[in-house]
């Protein structure tokens, strides 16, 4: 029986191309495995009762046609002391050659499987299709008994196969490693994703790193990436999207591995600073650069002492601002510029400590903005204490002021 091959150490899993993400998620889930056992007629229907309360399943009779031609493709998976209710439903098609250049090739249809398509009991698939993973609560859940169920099958890794039935599905499956089938296999169906068996180490973690524009040269990065979302995505007009502001803005610049990824901007009010500008190229989003942004500029105002941030999120995106605490105006009806809708939303941040303030040492309040915790270019030698300065300002300061002025 296959739950008997499950290996403890995922062995098969970690040869696929999942994200690191996935890596630590399965890490924390490794003293919680799950029992996966082929069901009972009875158990069947009533699981499939309960998952179609949520989701759109195959017919129940192909359902049974596939564990006709493979017991081991549909599995409950459930936890030893836990609740009956916590079962959940795992199918994973394993497919072989024919069916692996069905999938390929676009001729696989997902709501009724051909059954020649399925490997035989114990027979290593060429491929795998994940038909369906009900399991109630976390996502680190479904995870794990996906990910048990998954290793039986792999004991030669293969390509697996998913469908990404909306965009949020899509994103979710892609921050856990999928790609798009069609990068891979030209002419798969452009709504299957796939994680192929690639390495044995977890996927290199793209570096992302925010700072503050300082240069030139680091504002033109800012500009680019303004001008690859905002003109190129959103349609905004040149002079909308340069509006007379940057020059008077503080600019972050997100870079991932080095490139010129993402950015936002701040200006500052007497009351309130508003953040804006928000945007990640296409090619680096879902790599978590935009909450790296949003939070570099947050901590930012906080440190000039800023108590309120204001800023117009995106109507789809409240929920997005919402995870730093910012929070819709209330009584304010979303306003629209350059055709599309936004939320005012605003941010109060409590009282702190560590703002700069008057207070404050004037050779930190004198350091580049945003490097308040380091020594600024006044504090380094040889500016600090710069003999040959020292001697030419002795020349050329006027006898009668040089004990006035001079260090
Ligand atoms: C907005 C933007 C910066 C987000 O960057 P990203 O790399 O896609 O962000 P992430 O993948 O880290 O996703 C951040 C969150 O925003 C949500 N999100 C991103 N784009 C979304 C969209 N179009 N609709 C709904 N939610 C969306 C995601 O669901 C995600 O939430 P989660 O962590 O709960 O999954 C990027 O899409 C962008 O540059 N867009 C064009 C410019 C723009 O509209 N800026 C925002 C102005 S308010």
């Amino acid at each position: 029986m296959l739950q008997e091959l499950t290996t403890s150490n995922r062995l098969g899993v970690r040869r696929l191309g999942f994200s690191s993400k996935i890596w630590k998620c399965l890490e924390r889930s490794d003293r919680q495995k799950f029992n996966l056992y082929r069901p009972s007629s009875d158990e069947l229907d009533q699981m499939l009762a309960v998952a179609r309360n949520s989701m759109m399943l195959a017919d129940s009779g192909i359902i049974r046609g596939i564990i006709a031609a493979n017991p081991d493709s549909v599995r409950i998976a459930s936890q030893p002391g836990t609740a009956q209710e916590d079962r959940g439903i795992v199918a994973l098609l394993p497919l072989n050659a024919e069916g692996t250049d069905a999938i390929i090739n676009g001729r696989f249809n997902s709501a009724a499987p051909d059954t020649t398509w399925i490997s035989d009991p114990g027979e290593q698939p060429s491929a795998i299709y994940v038909w369906l993973i009900y399991m109630p609560g976390s996502f680190g859940r479904m995870l794990t008994a996906f990910a048990d169920a998954l290793e039986p099958f792999l004991q030669t890794p293969v390509p697996v196969f998913s469908k990404a039935v909306s965009a949020h599905s899509r994103r979710l499956q892609q921050t856990s490693g999928f790609i798009d089938a069609q990068s891979i296999y030209p002419s798969c169906s452009s709504d299957l994703l796939v994680v192929l068996p690639e390495r044995l180490e977890p996927a290199p973690k793209a570096k992302c790193e925010v700072t503050v524009a300082r240069s030139i040269e680091d504002v033109f990065q800012v500009f680019s990436v303004r001008s690859a979302t905002y003109i190129a995505e959103q349609f905004c007009l040149y002079s909308e999207e340069f509006d007379g502001n940057d020059f008077c803005s503080t600019h972050w610049l997100g870079k991932v591995d080095g490139d010129a990824a993402g950015c936002i901007r701040a200006r500052f009010f007497g009351e309130f600073a508003k953040i804006e500008r928000l945007a990640v190229r296409a090619e680096y989003r879902n790599s978590r650069l935009a909450y790296q942004l949003v939070r570099a500029a947050v901590e930012h105002c906080r440190k000039k002492g800023y108590r309120t941030l204001y800023g117009h999120s995106r109507l789809d995106l409240q929920r997005f601002w919402q995870v730093f605490g910012f929070r819709p105006i209330e009584d304010r009806p979303p306003i629209a510029f350059a055709n599309v809708k936004y939320v005012e939303m605003r941010l109060d941040l409590a009282p702190a400590n560590d703002v700069i303030s008057l207070a404050s040492d004037p050779m930190h309040i004198l350091r580049p903005e945003g490097a308040w915790d380091r020594p600024g270019p006044f504090e380094a030698t040889p500016t600090a204490d710069n003999s040959l300065r020292q001697q030419l300002l002795e020349q050329r300061t006027r006898t009668v002021k040089k004990t006035a002025i001079l260090a």
